[in-house]
């Protein structure tokens, strides 16, 4: 008779049985699979941007975007100014509330460093219709290298909410296909 005062009858000093074994080594084996998969898609995946990213004061950020724009531009839209930089160089694009500046005229096939910054608060870099998304921080200066595959008419959608204004920030980028590149 159980009166409830006896511990239970344990069977954890029997055997595993031997399906139970083999569902904790397939569960092993997973775990190391995902866990390779970590370092390895790091390194091979190709979905990690190639970002270099350092603190900057946000009016010296403004004040270089400025000078990039004085030296390469080539027209306005819209009181937005259409700045073309040549291959290889240091692109600058400023994000403020609530707009892009410049608008950039950029080259296929070449490769630039993108700069990213904000004067005043987060700010959303989404390239439409392409799926590539960026946070864009006060204070922080995100360098990506870019090299743009498709020629086109490009927008920049702000997609981090930033204010009254958030639903008309949009910017744009332009690539020109001149045949040439490497
Ligand atoms: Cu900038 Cu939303």
């Amino acid at each position: 008779m159980n009166t409830g005062m006896e511990s239970p009858q344990g069977v954890w000093w029997k055997p595993a049985h031997r399906a139970e074994r083999l569902w904790v080594g397939i569960a092993f084996g997973w775990c190391m699979v995902l866990f390779a998969m970590m370092p390895l898609w790091h390194l091979k995946g190709g979905q990690n941007p190639s970002g270099i990213r350092h603190r900057v004061n946000p009016q010296a950020y403004a004040n270089r975007t400025d000078e990039f724009i004085r030296t390469y531009q080539v027209a306005e839209e819209a009181g937005i100014p259409v700045v073309e930089p040549p291959p290889g160089s240091d692109v600058y694009l400023l994000g403020a509330m609530w707009s892009w500046r410049p608008i950039l005229k950029l080259r296929k096939g070449v490769e630039y460093t993108l700069h990213l910054s904000s004067v005043d608060v987060n700010h959303g870099f989404n390239l439409y219709p392409i799926n590539l998304n960026f946070q864009v921080i006060p204070g922080y200066d995100y360098g990506l290298r870019v090299t743009p595959t498709e020629a086109g008419d490009f927008r920049i959608v702000c997609n981090e909410f930033c204010g009254v204004g958030h639903h008309l920030m949009v910017g744009k980028v332009i690539v020109v296909d001149d045949g040439g590149g490497p």
